[in-house]
């Protein structure tokens, strides 16, 4: 039997593609490159779109949490953030316009009665919106004093109804490499986690936050929708949130995962209680402010201590 193999550049004729096809798939890509362009056109007068609650803002506040320190610089706070999605560096407020917020969903799920998936401009149009200033300390030893607008994590537990077994809450940011630059580092376990326990969740300290001096909250910052827990070192404030499961078990968090050593899961701040490499004694106020004495629970003591007792044993501070 003879058989001719064909050399690799041979193509039968029956693979050879006919002109009006090849022309028709050149003019299709083309299309295809005009479909390309068009999506980045799309997503950068998304990025650019006024966003669809802006009316809402500035609404009222709360003055029931006084801080006797100045507020920070919005320019300031807005350009020195940590959002390690975007890189390492403080300055990634340039990156992060690169996340597309709308649409974004939230996806809430576990141990609740409701579960479900809703709708970002939904969910803020339903929750009640206040503004509160806190001071906000990074484990780092920075800190801030910041007008954040949002809502207590209570009414979204109202909302979905926790089951008795539910004990924690777990948070989770979005995990999409496309714009986010820093995720495609293979140092770290994305994507970011964080997680509270249901009576820390429940306390009305804690809020969803949506917004930022009298705006809504920039991407740098976490939006669309990002937690803020004041008394405990900022990295528990997890940006960006697509997902709150409600568990049983307690969640491993990004940081307690990639060194659990030096980051816990309470994270309560305590100028007492050193990092293993650095103190925690005091802090530098970001702005010019100068380095001021850090304080238990960041100043919040009378209100979250009493949350702490029986849990002595646990290791609370970060
Ligand atoms: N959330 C996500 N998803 N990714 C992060 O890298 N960094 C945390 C926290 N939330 C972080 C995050 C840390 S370490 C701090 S101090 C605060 O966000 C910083 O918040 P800010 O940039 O709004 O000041």
């Amino acid at each position: 039997m003879l058989i001719k193999s064909k050399r690799g550049w041979e193509l039968p004729e029956s693979a050879v593609t006919p002109e009006h096809i090849f022309l028709s798939r050149r003019t299709m890509m083309a299309a295809g490159a005009g479909v390309a362009a068009a999506a980045l056109v799309g997503r950068a007068e998304a990025q650019a779109a006024p966003d669809p609650t802006a009316d809402l803002y500035p609404v009222r506040r709360n003055e029931t949490y006084k801080v006797e320190r100045p507020l920070t610089a919005e320019n300031v706070a807005g350009s020195y953030n940590n959002f390690y999605e975007f890189g390492t560096s403080k300055h990634i407020a340039h990156a992060a316009q690169a996340l597309p917020i709308r649409p974004w969903t939230v996806k809430i799920d576990g141990l609740v009665e409701k579960p479900q998936t809703i709708d970002i401009d939904k969910l803020i149009r339903a929750m009640p919106l206040e503004e509160r200033v806190y001071r906000f300390r990074c484990v780092e030893a920075w800190a801030m004093t910041v007008p954040w607008t949002g809502f207590p994590i209570k009414a979204l537990m109202d909302m979905v109804q926790p089951q008795g077994s539910a004990k924690y809450l777990r948070f989770e940011t979005f995990d999409t490499q496309s714009w986010a630059p820093g995720m495609r580092s293979p140092w770290y376990s994305w994507p970011y986690v964080e997680g509270l326990a249901i009576d820390e969740a429940a306390h009305d300290l804690s809020i969803l936050v949506t917004g930022i001096y009298g705006k809504p909250v920039p991407r740098q910052h976490g939006a669309p929708l990002r937690l803020i827990v004041p008394w405990k070192y900022g990295f528990k404030s997890i940006k960006s949130i697509v997902r709150i499961s409600f568990t049983e078990q307690r969640p491993q968090s990004f940081w307690e995962r990639l060194q659990g050593g030096e980051y816990g899961f309470w994270a309560n701040v305590n100028p007492a209680v050193a990092h293993p490499r650095w103190s925690q004694a005091t802090e530098e106020l970001i702005g010019g402010g100068g380095r001021v004495p850090s304080q238990l629970f960041n100043g919040y003591g009378e209100y979250v201590a009493p949350l702490y007792r029986g849990r002595e044993r646990e290791r609370l501070w970060a």
